[in-house]
């Protein structure tokens, strides 16, 4: 074969070459040890001598263009087999989607809007396990052993001598201040146990604890705090009352309520006739609760809140049946598209 020959040829190959092994026997064709280019230089002793210079140079050229040719083609047979491999591998989304799309559950949504409004006001978010040492659940928290709240009617205890099912998110609180230190801006949303089981009481629900610490935390931040979340989550002005009342870990303690949102304070069957809902639980640290974990009260103070998720759910969306969320109605989840 002359090489004009060999040249058309070898292009013509590379350029059909469909994958690596092909593409190796074509190189080997040309290039190898008994390739047609190798011999061809080999046979530049027959060649007469005034020409051989030409020769010479004119099958280097041949020699370069065809290696140039192959690793064009290794680059283009690459490339083809990524994309064979990504059509083959590619998933028509939108054809196998159900007739109904998922919708992310009430509970879920209420959590992360929670969420959302104390991370903007700098808080972190902290997490504690469901099953928790009795004491941290109870005794930290400043609940002595005969309080009602210890009553077997309240708590599921486990197994496990000196374990329970958490009964409410506060022993989050214990773990945060006994890991850290203050300040501490924090809340913990979480799943809390009671055996309790009535329509507006489910045995299984959720809560979202708050805690500050610092130097100089007083009422009056702790009732701005809550004040704005509360604006913040029922999206327009609410009408925010501090009720004083009883929590054995805060000292002072109050209950928080709001104007009814279904009857604007008028009084009616939601808030049996007060004008007022109960939406959480609050108070300044008590003193005994900052040193069980290690922090000293006579430098810092602190402010808790705890609020249900299901009830200001219910609250949020107009919902009165709290068995509604743990029955996965389709019916009743389709409503809670994300929008
Ligand atoms: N742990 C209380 C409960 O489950 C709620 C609560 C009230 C939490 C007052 C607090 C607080 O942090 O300060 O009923």
């Amino acid at each position: 074969m002359n090489l004009e020959e060999i040249e058309r040829q070898a292009k013509e190959e590379i350029s059909k070459a469909s994958d690596v092994q092909q593409l190796q026997l074509i190189k080997a064709k040309y290039l190898g040890k008994k390739g047609y280019i190798t011999l061809a230089l080999r046979e530049i002793t027959k060649v007469p001598p005034e020409q051989r210079r030409e020769y010479g140079s004119r099958l280097n050229q041949l020699k370069e263009l065809v290696e140039n040719l192959v690793r064009q083609a290794e680059d283009r047979i690459r490339k083809e087999t990524i994309e064979k491999e990504i059509r083959s591998s590619w998933q028509e989304l939108t054809v196998s989607l159900p007739k109904y799309a998922g919708a992310i559950h009430p509970i879920t949504q209420t959590l992360q809007r929670i969420q959302d409004i104390f991370v903007s006001m700098g808080f972190s978010v902290e997490e504690g396990p469901e099953v928790e040492l009795e004491s941290y659940n109870f005794d930290l928290l400043n609940i002595p052993k005969e309080h009602p709240a210890r009553d077997m009617q309240d708590t599921f205890y486990v197994n496990k001598e000196g374990y329970l099912l958490r009964t409410h998110t506060s022993p989050v609180q214990i773990r945060v201040m006994l890991s850290k230190k203050p300040p501490i801006y924090m809340i913990a949303p979480g799943r809390v146990y009671r055996r309790d089981d009535d329509p507006t009481h489910s045995p299984v629900f959720h809560q979202v604890e708050g805690l500050v610490v610092n130097e100089s935390a007083n009422f009056k931040h702790m009732k701005y705090t809550i004040e704005v979340f509360l604006k913040e989550f029922f999206e327009r002005e609410v009408p925010v009352r501090f009720r004083a009342s009883y929590f054995p870990f805060t000292e002072p303690s109050a209950e928080v309520d709001i104007g009814c949102l279904v009857c604007g304070g008028e009084g009616c069957r939601v808030c049996k006739g007060s004008g007022w809902l109960e939406v959480m639980g609050c108070g300044m640290v008590h003193p005994q609760v900052l040193e069980n974990c290690g922090i000293d009260s006579e430098l810092y103070q602190g402010f808790a809140f705890g609020m249900g998720v299901e009830r200001l759910c219910m609250l949020y969306f107009g919902i009165d049946n709290i068995k509604l969320f743990y029955e996965n109605d389709l019916r009743f989840l389709r409503q809670f598209r994300w929008s």
